[in-house]
C-alpha cells in the first residue's frame, strides 16, 4: 500500500488530484482536521477516485466523537471512509492543549481517541499516524502494550520522535519492533526520497505499506517508480532523462496553475510555489539552483519563464548522480 502523507498547506484537493494523475499512489491524505469545538464549523471533503484518508487532530475523545458523529449525520462523512488520529504534531501550540505528539505521553488518552473513532466509526478504516515518542522513546514499548489490543486497521509510524523533528536517521529497528507486536498492519513513514530509500525502510522493518511526504514533492512520480521497482503494476519501461526533464516541470507548471486557482490576489501563489519548491528542488534533476531562482521572483510569469529556462538548462547540462 502506497499512501500520500498528510502534508498541513499542502495535500489539499486540488494538489492531491495531481498526485493521483501522477499515478501509482492508493491513498491520499488530507491535511490534518483540528477538532477542538462540539458544534466546529467543516467543510465537506472532496472527494478523489481512489480512497482518501481524512485525518482528525483532537485532545478531547468526546469532542472527537461529537464531531464524527456530527459529520456523518451531516453527510460529509461516509460509513466506509478511512479515518485517521494525528499523534505526531510537534508544534509547540499544538501540543501545549494536548493535541498531536502530546498524546503519546498519555497512553490512556490514546486509547480513549482511539475508541471513540472506533465506536463512532464502526464499519470503515481507522488508523492513527504516530511518532516514536515524545521527548524520547522511552515511552515506546508501553504504546505498544497498549496497541496491541487497540481497535485499529492499521497504523503509520514516522521513525523519529517529537523532538528530533526533521533531522535525526529514521530509527528503523523501532518501525521493526512495531511490526513484530502489532496484529494489524504497519505503515512505514519518514525520508523516503527514492526507490533506495523505499526498499532499505521494507528491508529494515517490513513494513506492509509506504507513506511518503516530502518525497513527493520532490518527485511526484515516485509512486509509479515504486510499484515499477517493485513490479506490482505494469506501467510503462524506464523512462528516458528526456522525459523525466519534461514530466517534472510540467508538474510544477500544473502545481502553479493550481496555485494560482485557489487564489484571490494577484501573484498571491508566489508564496506558496516558492514553499513548493524547496521540497521539488530536493529532487537531484531539478537541483537546489531551482529554489534559488524562484525565490527571487515576484511575478507568476517570470516565474513560468524561469521553469522553462531552468528545464532546458537541465536538458542540456544533466546533473550527476
Ligand atoms: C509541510 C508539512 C506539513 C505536514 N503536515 C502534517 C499533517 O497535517 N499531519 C500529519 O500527520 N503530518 C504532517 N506532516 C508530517 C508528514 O506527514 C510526514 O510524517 C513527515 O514529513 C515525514 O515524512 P517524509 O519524510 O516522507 O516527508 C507534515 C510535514 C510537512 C513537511
Amino acid at each position: 500500500m502506497l499512501l500520500l502523507a498528510p502534508m498541513e498547506g499542502i495535500t489539499r484537493p486540488e494538489f492531491r488530484d495531481l498526485i493521483i494523475d501522477c499515478g501509482g499512489v492508493d491513498v491520499v491524505a488530507t491535511e490534518f482536521i483540528r477538532v477542538s469545538g462540539y458544534k466546529q464549523k467543516l467543510k465537506p471533503f472532496v472527494r478523489h477516485r481512489i480512497p482518501l484518508q481524512i485525518q482528525f487532530m483532537s485532545s478531547q475523545p468526546d469532542i472527537l466523537a461529537t464531531n464524527i458523529r456530527r459529520l456523518k449525520k451531516i453527510g460529509y462523512l461516509k460509513d466506509d471512509d478511512w479515518i485517521d488520529l494525528n499523534v505526531g504534531c510537534p508544534s509547540r501550540r499544538v501540543n501545549s492543549s494536548g493535541a498531536g505528539a502530546a498524546l503519546l505521553k498519555q497512553p490512556d488518552r490514546l486509547k480513549q481517541h482511539i475508541d471513540a473513532l472506533r465506536e463512532n466509526h464502526p464499519d470503515g478504516p481507522c488508523s492513527i499516524k504516530m511518532r516514536l515518542g515524545c521527548d524520547s522513546t522511552e515511552n515506546f514499548e508501553p504504546l505498544l502494550d497498549m496497541l496491541e489490543s487497540a481497535p485499529l486497521d492499521f497504523l503509520s509510524i514516522h521513525g523519529r520522535t517529537r523532538s528530533d523533528m526533521y533531522s535525526s536517521p529514521i530509527r528503523f529497528e523501532k518501525i521493526a519492533l512495531a511490526v513484530k507486536r502489532l496484529p494489524f498492519p504497519v505503515v512505514g513513514n519518514g525520508e523516503i526520497w527514492s526507490v533506495d530509500d523505499a526498499q532499505k525502510m521494507l528491508e529494515e522493518t517490513s513494513v506492509r505499506g509506504l507513506m511518503i511526504g516530502r518525497g513527493a514533492l520532490a518527485d511526484p512520480y515516485l509512486f509509479t517508480a515504486l510499484r515499477r521497482a517493485f513490479g506490482e503494476q505494469s506501467l510503462p519501461e524506464h523512462r528516458d532523462y528526456t522525459e523525466r526533464v519534461d514530466e517534472l516541470f510540467d508538474f510544477s507548471h500544473r502545481v502553479l496553475s493550481m496555485l494560482e486557482s485557489r487564489q484571490h490576489r494577484q501573484n498571491g501563489a508566489i508564496g506558496p510555489f516558492k514553499e513548493f519548491s524547496v521540497w521539488f528542488s530536493r529532487n537531484p534533476i531539478v537541483g537546489s539552483e531551482f529554489f534559488q531562482g524562484v525565490k527571487r521572483l515576484q511575478h507568476i510569469g517570470e516565474i513560468r519563464t524561469f521553469i522553462d529556462t531552468h528545464a532546458k538548462l537541465r536538458l542540456s547540462t544533466p546533473y550527476s548522480s
